[in-house]
């Protein structure tokens, strides 16, 4: 009885590995990048900081066909990690499975870490030009390594607007730097889904205790005044409330003046969101839709981080087939 009991626990656990077969980067895809250290130095030290949930995607050793699927790339958002850390920092697991579940392979799904992934330092990030150029380099050695032609982005909150400003290119104006890579990927880019992104800033950085944090400066989400001479976090999240005049984070107003990042752009948030802010309102505007958006849909009822984990069958059929109804429209690839 006792073997018979082992021998079934044993099974079970070889059955969870098997499930949890992702991250870190497949030592196949480190070898690619391990060949310019240079210019894959970004990827190279995630891979060496946060350890197995830290990065992921690449070819398995078995793996030598073709990729079947364009590569999806995910974006954590701030204090947030690739895949499951921890209580807060979730990562993109369940998005992962949800993809893998459905005939996805981990050559065909990529993300990293960055930053630190504890939420009681949220407040001290902004978004830097080494995350833009670091991303930046990753996008090119996904396309590289997998000799797609286009690839798909999956977003969430900060990482929206990493994302779209390392596929536009060009450069960033910050208070003290300034980067510059090619001009645009966008050509590159079938679908892009950016969920609860901050692209007109949050009102909730109006509060005296965060104006001074540098997640609600320049470089990060503050949504200005819109040159009234007193603007209140309430105001800017009222519903009859209008901009006269822009002044919400410069990085922000500088991303927004660039191109439409993708082929298909979606933007998902939920109006009970209180990060973003309650009914996603930012001076009037929906502060996470993407300029240019082909696709808009809002939920009731998720918080922020269950964004990412309530919309893992949305992602999928917004990335495959450009629309959130499985059975419905097109696609082919
Ligand atoms: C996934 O990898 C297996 C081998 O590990 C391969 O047989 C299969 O064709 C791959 N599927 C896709 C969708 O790439
Ligand atoms: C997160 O940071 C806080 C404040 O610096 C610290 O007290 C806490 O131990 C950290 N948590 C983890 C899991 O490292
Ligand atoms: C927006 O783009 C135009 C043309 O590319 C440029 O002249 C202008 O200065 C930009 N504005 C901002 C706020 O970056
Ligand atoms: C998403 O995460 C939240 C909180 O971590 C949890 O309560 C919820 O059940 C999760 N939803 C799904 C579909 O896994």
């Amino acid at each position: 009885l006792i073997m018979a009991i082992y021998r079934i626990l044993t099974l079970l656990l070889a059955t969870t590995a098997a499930a949890e077969e992702f991250g870190p980067f497949t030592k196949d895809f480190v070898k690619f990048m391990q060949r310019n250290p240079e210019r894959n130095e970004y990827m190279l030290s995630a891979y060496r900081e946060y350890g197995n949930d830290g990065t992921f995607g690449g070819r398995a050793k078995d793996e030598t066909g073709e990729i079947s699927h364009h590569p999806v790339v995910f974006v954590h958002g701030n204090s947030d990690s690739a895949l499951h850390h921890s209580e807060i920092a979730t990562g993109w697991t369940d998005s992962v499975h949800y993809f893998k579940d459905h005939g996805y392979n981990v050559s065909s799904l990529y993300g990293l870490s960055y930053g630190s992934r504890n939420i009681s330092d949220s407040m001290h990030n902004s978004i830097t030009c080494r995350n833009l150029v670091g991303l930046r380099r990753f996008l090119e050695a996904i396309i590289a390594y997998t000799q797609t032609e286009k690839v798909d982005i999956v977003a969430h909150s900060m990482g929206v607007s990493l994302a779209r400003k390392a596929i536009q290119g060009g450069m960033v104006v910050s208070l003290d730097q300034y980067y510059s890579t090619p001009p645009t990927v966008t050509s590159q880019v079938d679908a892009f889904v950016a969920i609860a992104g901050a692209n007109y800033g949050m009102c909730m950085c109006l509060q005296d205790s965060l104006k001074g944090e540098a997640a609600c400066g320049q470089k990060g989400f503050g949504p200005g005044t819109c040159g009234k001479s007193e603007g209140t976090s309430d105001q800017c999240g009222d519903e009859d409330e209008e901009c006269e005049e822009d002044d919400y984070a410069s990085i922000l107003r500088q991303i927004n003046n660039g191109t439409k990042e993708a082929t298909f752009l979606a933007s998902l948030w939920s109006k009970d969101d209180i990060v973003v802010g309650k009914n996603n309102l930012v001076w009037g505007r929906k502060t996470s839709k993407v300029p240019y958006s082909d696709y808009t849909h809002a939920y009731s009822g998720f918080t922020h981080f269950q964004m990412k984990n309530e919309t893992t069958a949305d992602q999928f059929n917004l990335v495959t087939r450009h629309s959130r109804h499985p059975l419905r429209s097109k696609r082919n690839h």
